[in-house]
C-alpha cells in the first residue's frame, strides 16, 4: 500500500495523454462517462457500490456515503474490541478521522471543489493505512478489524479515482 494512489491515477492519465492521440483520450473519457468505474483500481467493488450511477458527481457521492456507512460499522466493531493498547485503539481513532474527512469530502463535491476533495480523500486513505500498519505492528492481522481496514482502503482508493472525474 505504499504507492500513492493519486500519483498512480495521475500517472495513468499522463501516460494516456502523452502516448495517444487526442481522440483516444477523448474515447477514454467517454467510456468513463458511461461506466465511471473504468478508472477504479478495484472496478468490481466500485460497480457494486455505485449501482449503475453514470453521473460522476453522483457516483462519487454514493461511493463516499457507502464508505461512511461501512466506516461507522467498523467503528462499532473496534469500540467493542477496544483494549487499553494495541492496534484497535489506533484503528478506532483513525476510523473517526476517516469519517470526518469523508463528511468534508461530501461538502467538497457539493461545492465543486475538486482540489479539496482530492486532499480530503487522500487523508482518508492514510487513515485506513495507519490502522492497517498499527494492526500489523501489534501482530493482529487475523483480527476482523485488520480485514475491514483493507476493504475500506480499497473503497477509499476507488472514491479517489472517481473523484478525479469530478469537474474542478
Ligand atoms: C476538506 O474539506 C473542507 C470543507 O469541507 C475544507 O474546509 C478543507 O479545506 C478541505 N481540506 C483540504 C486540506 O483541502
Amino acid at each position: 500500500m505504499s504507492i500513492n494512489p493519486l500519483m498512480a491515477v495521475l500517472g495513468a492519465i499522463f501516460l494516456l495523454v502523452a502516448t495517444s492521440s487526442p481522440s483516444a483520450s477523448a474515447v477514454a473519457l467517454k467510456v468513463a462517462s458511461i461506466d465511471p468505474c473504468t478508472v477504479a483500481d478495484f472496478p468490481a467493488l466500485c460497480r457494486g457500490t455505485i449501482k449503475g450511477q453514470t453521473n460522476v458527481n453522483a457516483a462519487t457521492d454514493v461511493a463516499i456515503r457507502e464508505l461512511m456507512k461501512r466506516t461507522r460499522q467498523a467503528k462499532e466493531m473496534a469500540a467493542k474490541e477496544l483494549k487499553r493498547d494495541g492496534g484497535v485503539a489506533t484503528c478506532l481513532s483513525n476510523f473517526n478521522s476517516a469519517f470526518d474527512n469523508l463528511d468534508k469530502a461530501l461538502k467538497n463535491i457539493k461545492e465543486n471543489d475538486g482540489f479539496s476533495l482530492n486532499i480530503n480523500l487522500s487523508a482518508v486513505l492514510t487513515d485506513y493505512d495507519t490502522c492497517s500498519d498499527a494492526m500489523k505492528e501489534s501482530r493482529e492481522i487475523n483480527n476482523v478489524i485488520y480485514k475491514s481496514a483493507g476493504v475500506l482502503y480499497q473503497m477509499a482508493d476507488n472514491c479517489l479515482a472517481l473523484s478525479t472525474l469530478v469537474k474542478h
